[in-house]
């Protein structure tokens, strides 16, 4: 039987998850937004262009939550995206809301559905689907490491003209101006970046740069779109994590998942290396930090922390 996967929010990341999904047939997509319009407007042009594309799935549009009902994978991206000048914890308050809304409206309907959360602020918004959901916490998992480290490993590439697949690297922490690329573990065609810089091949200004711009990545094309954030890659990198778990690949991707005393963090979301499988979060794989990661990983932590302190203000039920 073809799996059923519901995307709860039918915007730009919506729709564009909805086309990849249908590439890759992946399952049947049903698209959830309280504007049903959209919705269904957009499964409708996507489901027209199955003739020419040739893929063979079902694609729905909806603003009830009873189609969405026994689904294997949700993918939220319900909610208010960024304008020019803000961040993302500005979007705290109001997508607190939207989530608390989602998660009622899934918990019983797919109580077994691997849950994938893109809605900003990352790390706290996944951390209160969670709770609002009582879903459990292997099974609900926020999108941000694959599309931090995805920018960072593009913006190498481009600097040292080394295509994209022959650079290793991931960006662990929260998905905000602390996020910490991993430098130890970053390689260029088999070489440590780290060797790369001793050797006066690669300056350390420039590499300092290109991380500066891989934590302010989503804010440059907030401000390039002038209306709206980021979509392609964001979604991208949803429907890795979603294949993953619905193909039993065993990936190991950077996401927010829940720490339960692993890098020294508790009864936290935050980004670390998790493998995904037909069980959802198997593991979370604990890597070897170097002091000056370690140091940086600890601000991240904190700064998640404070913002969940923040949403408990808002909230106190959480
Ligand atoms: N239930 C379902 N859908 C909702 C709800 C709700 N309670 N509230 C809003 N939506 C829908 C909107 O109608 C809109 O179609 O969520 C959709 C969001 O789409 P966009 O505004 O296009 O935003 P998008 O770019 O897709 O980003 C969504 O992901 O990366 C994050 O910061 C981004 O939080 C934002 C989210």
């Amino acid at each position: 039987m073809r799996k059923k996967i519901t995307l709860i929010g039918a915007g730009q990341i919506g729709g564009t998850l909805a086309h990849l999904i249908a590439l890759k047939e992946l399952g049947d997509v049903v698209l959830f937004d309280v504007a049903a319009g959209i919705a269904k407007g957009k499964a409708l042009d996507i489901a027209q262009s199955s003739p020419i594309n040739k893929f063979n799935i079902n694609l729905l549009g909806t603003d009830n939550y009873e189609d969405t009902k026994n689904s294997d994978v949700i993918i939220i991206t319900a909610g208010v995206p960024r304008k020019p000048g803000m961040t993302r914890d500005d979007l705290l308050g109001i997508n607190l809301k939207i989530i608390k809304q989602v998660a009622n409206g899934i918990r019983k309907t797919s109580p077994n559905a691997f849950v994938i959360c893109i809605t900003n602020p990352l790390d706290v918004i996944v951390m209160a689907l969670q709770k609002y959901s009582g879903l459990p916490k292997n099974k609900v998992i926020g999108m941000a490491g694959i599309l931090d480290s995805s920018r960072f490993i593009y913006f190498l590439s481009q600097e040292l003209k080394v295509p994209v697949q022959k650079i290793k690297s991931f960006v662990l922490g929260g998905h905000g101006d602390t996020m910490v690329a991993m430098l130890e573990s970053t390689e260029i065609d088999g070489k440590k970046i780290l060797d790369l810089v001793k050797e006066g091949k690669v300056k350390q200004q420039k590499l300092n740069e290109i991380v500066d711009r891989t934590k302010s990545g989503g804010a440059e094309i907030v401000k390039l779109l002038g209306n709206g954030s980021a979509f392609y890659a964001p979604a991208a990198s949803g429907v890795e994590m979603a294949e993953s778990y619905l193909k039993d690949l065993k990936k190991q991707l950077p996401c927010a998942a829940y720490l339960n005393g692993e890098y020294g963090t508790k009864d936290l979301y935050a980004g670390v290396p998790v493998i995904i499988g037909s069980s959802g979060v198997e593991k979370v794989v604990e890597i070897k930090l170097s002091n000056q990661e370690k140091e940086n990983f600890k601000k991240s932590i904190d700064a998640v922390k404070e913002l969940f302190n923040a949403a408990k203000k808002i909230d106190p039920s959480l």
